[in-house]
């Protein structure tokens, strides 16, 4: 019965709407480019790369996603990065792809859009051209840094508007609350780009409620705490606002101790549109399919649940309505 839905899921075509692209970089890419580049890696080996992505918190992870980052220096490498991750997408049939990426990581090191932009609209138009695969970009803001420093981010992305569909919030959570870059996104939504934000991840509901309130997000990046303000579901489910959850990044990072604790399912039955997504998966131990792989083996997941899963990552998806009904009828 398990392998029925894992085939069914390894089928059908899926989007993916919460993927940062640095965490995509496989240790494999990581030491080849620290190779051509002539940076020192703390590590001899794949496996040794391997073995310190063991976290206990969001931060502990971070510190290791900003250091891989640092790698990734020149055109050619952001076309890598970005074309591995949409072979990924061909080979788990993740037709549509709503990709994040974190400008301030490379702006920070003097790498700035001018070398980064160039190598993913490559690597995409490869991509669109080989296999048809269909994508999108959201830039997302660092929260741990200044409402000033997002500002210039989005001045600095001007020139480059017309390749990117939204603007996000990641980074360090607790402590930097969505309301902190309200004049932000306010400006981002005059220059026509919907929003998304992470909250609820390890910050409380009041977050989710500032980035839905303070930021009109159209979207909450894993949003899973939600579960704990009724009136908040409430919100979230007559708004229709949808969660992009990410089951291995939730208990890698231990927002779960466990996947047979996770809370997918009770947010599915509150009414929430719940999709499933992979967050990191180079640093969370698996792509898209993993991830549902995941809830099958650990969950008292049904087929109706993942048919759901699956409808809800196209319709809370930033693709045209028609194009969304017409992936939304292949789903059965
Ligand atoms: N940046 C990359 N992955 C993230 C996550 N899960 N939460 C916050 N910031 C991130
Ligand atoms: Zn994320």
């Amino acid at each position: 019965m398990k392998n029925e839905l894992k085939e069914w899921v390894s089928r059908v075509p899926k989007a993916e709407l919460h993927l940062h692209i640095e965490g995509s970089l496989e240790p494999e890419l990581m030491m080849s480019l620290a190779l051509k580049h002539g940076v020192e890696l703390p590590y001899s080996s794949i496996e040794e790369v391997r073995s310190a992505y063991d976290f206990h918190n969001l931060q502990s992870f971070l510190d290791l996603y900003y250091f891989g980052a640092s790698v990734l220096r020149d055109e050619d490498d952001f076309y890598q990065l970005m074309y591995a991750y949409l072979q990924k997408c061909r080979e788990d049939n993740v037709v549509h792809a709503e990709i994040m990426f974190d400008p301030q990581t490379h702006t920070q090191r003097n790498i700035g859009f001018e070398v980064f932009m160039p190598g993913f609209a490559r690597a995409i138009k490869q991509a669109e051209k080989e296999w048809g695969q269909s994508c999108l970009l959201i830039m997302s803001f660092l929260r741990h840094l200044s409402e000033e420093s997002a500002m210039q981010t989005l001045e600095e992305a001007r020139h480059y508007l017309a390749m990117i569909t939204a603007v996000g919030l990641d980074s360090s959570e607790l402590g930097n609350p969505p309301e902190k870059f309200e004049r932000v996104f306010a400006k981002a939504r005059a220059y026509g780009l919907k929003r998304v934000a992470h909250a609820g991840e390890e910050g409380p509901p009041a977050y989710v409620w500032g980035a839905t309130k303070s930021l009109a997000v159209d979207r909450i990046d894993h949003g899973v705490r939600s579960i704990e303000d009724a009136k908040l579901v409430a919100h979230l489910v007559k708004q229709q606002i949808p969660l992009t959850v990410c089951p291995l990044s939730n208990t890698k990072l231990k927002v779960f101790g466990h996947m047979t604790e996770h809370n997918i399912l009770q947010l599915l039955e509150h009414g929430l549109v719940a999709t499933v997504n992979a967050d990191d998966p180079s640093y969370f131990g698996g792509y898209l399919n993993d991830n549902y792989f995941a809830l099958i083996d650990h969950l008292p997941i049904e087929k109706s649940h993942l048919v759901q899963l699956v409808k809800n990552s196209f319709s809370a998806s930033f693709l045209p309505e028609k194009v969304k009904q017409s992936w939304l009828a292949k789903i059965i």
